[in-house]
């Protein structure tokens, strides 16, 4: 048929969330903890890559399947070489919202090419506005001043900017007000996320989580704050706007309000396999299709299939019995 392509709950395929790297110049003690992501850690070799001009041809192929928006993640994206090239190709496909999400630490250095080759917007991941606080967290060489250097040349360059803060309880969730303060009226969003069970090197506990309603109690206690809700049913993040007219924020709960039910996104690793949640235990295998010499229709008949057999649900099945024990690590699918 030539209808929507929809899974088994009936949602369609709109967004296409890519991995370019597994590699991340950060150690964020919640995602890469270094204890596990060490000197001797086996990082994807080059080779097992899906090249430029194969991550340009599977997203031509998603564009005809239905995705109208693409997001580099990574690891760090910003961390592979040439990555402006990709931006490039890929901005060439028509009718396609092109994005990044990056931990800041190179974007000063890249930001100006990146909207030139086509990138229309990015974001940017903050956990802390507090050097010593930021620099516990992410275990990286870098510090705030990077990263808000990073968000200032985005800005500069004409890239719309949104920022993610992942909320711990007990680590940084002191600095949600000094982060709120801060990007009021900066024409940034700023995002709150509740801290996922992502991967398996976290050791998350619900405890670690501090609820979006506990969030925006207490960003509402000083700053006023009214919802005007999600921008497209398949967003991940719920908007609210400053009663005084100092911007909007958003909040992502996908712990505690979980959005499976018009989840749109179906996620590519670096090395080319297909996942259909960001919790899946395993992926499909695209890249040995595209290396085995099949054509386009042969690649979109397989990917519709992927997306038709789709009945993930992770986060509302989050703790019960159907619930995948063994999951991809953050760092490899990006979020
Ligand atoms: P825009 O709304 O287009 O700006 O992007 P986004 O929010 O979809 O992407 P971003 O990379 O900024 O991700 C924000 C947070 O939402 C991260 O913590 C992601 O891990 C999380 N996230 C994104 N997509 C999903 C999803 O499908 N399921 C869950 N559980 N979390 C998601
Ligand atoms: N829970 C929620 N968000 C996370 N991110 C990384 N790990 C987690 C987690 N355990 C965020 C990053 C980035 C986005 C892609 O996902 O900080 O902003
Ligand atoms: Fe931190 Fe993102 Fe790197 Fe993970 S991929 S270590 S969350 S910067
Ligand atoms: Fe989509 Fe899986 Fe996230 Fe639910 S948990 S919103 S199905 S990626």
């Amino acid at each position: 048929a030539n209808g929507v392509l929809l899974d088994q709950l009936g949602r369609p395929l709109r967004d296409l969330r890519i991995s370019v790297t597994d590699r991340c110049n950060f150690r964020c003690t919640y995602c890469m903890p270094r204890d596990k992501f060490g000197r001797e850690h086996a990082f994807l070799p080059r080779e097992a890559l899906l090249s430029f001009e194969e991550i340009t041809r599977i997203a031509r192929v998603f564009t005809g399947q239905g995705v109208r928006k693409i997001r580099l993640t990574g690891g760090e994206p910003l961390l592979r070489k040439h990555l402006d090239r990709l931006i490039a190709m890929l901005a060439e496909i028509p009718d396609l919202e092109l994005t990044l999400t990056t931990n800041g630490a190179l974007l000063a250095r890249h930001a100006a090419n990146l909207k030139a080759t086509g990138l229309h917007r990015v974001t940017v991941s903050l956990d802390a506005l507090d050097d010593a606080i930021f620099r516990r967290m992410s275990d990286a060489e870098c510090g705030v001043g990077e990263v808000l250097a990073g968000i200032d040349a985005a800005q500069a360059a004409g890239l719309p900017v949104k920022v993610n803060m992942v909320v711990r309880r007990g680590v940084n969730d002191q600095e949600i007000l000094p982060l709120v303060r801060h990007f009021r009226g900066s024409g940034h969003t700023l995002r709150f996320i509740e801290y996922m069970d992502v991967g398996s090197s976290n050791g998350w506990r619900m405890d670690d989580v501090l609820t979006a309603r506990e969030i925006l109690a207490r960003i509402h206690a000083e700053y006023p704050l009214e919802a005007i809700g999600r921008d497209v049913p398949g967003d991940v993040a719920e908007r609210w706007r400053y009663v005084d007219g100092g911007g909007e924020i958003g909040v992502i709960a996908s712990v505690t309000q979980a959005f499976c039910h018009d989840c749109s996104r179906m996620r590519l690793s670096p090395e080319g396999k297909l996942f259909t949640c960001l919790f899946a235990s395993s992926g499909h295998d695209l890249r040995a299709l595209l290396r085995e010499g099949r054509d386009d229709a042969a690649l979109a008949g397989w990917i519709g299939g992927v997306w038709h057999e789709r009945g993930d649900r992770y986060s509302e099945l989050r703790g019960t019995a159907s619930a995948p024990a063994q999951k991809i690590e953050m760092s490899y699918i990006g979020g």
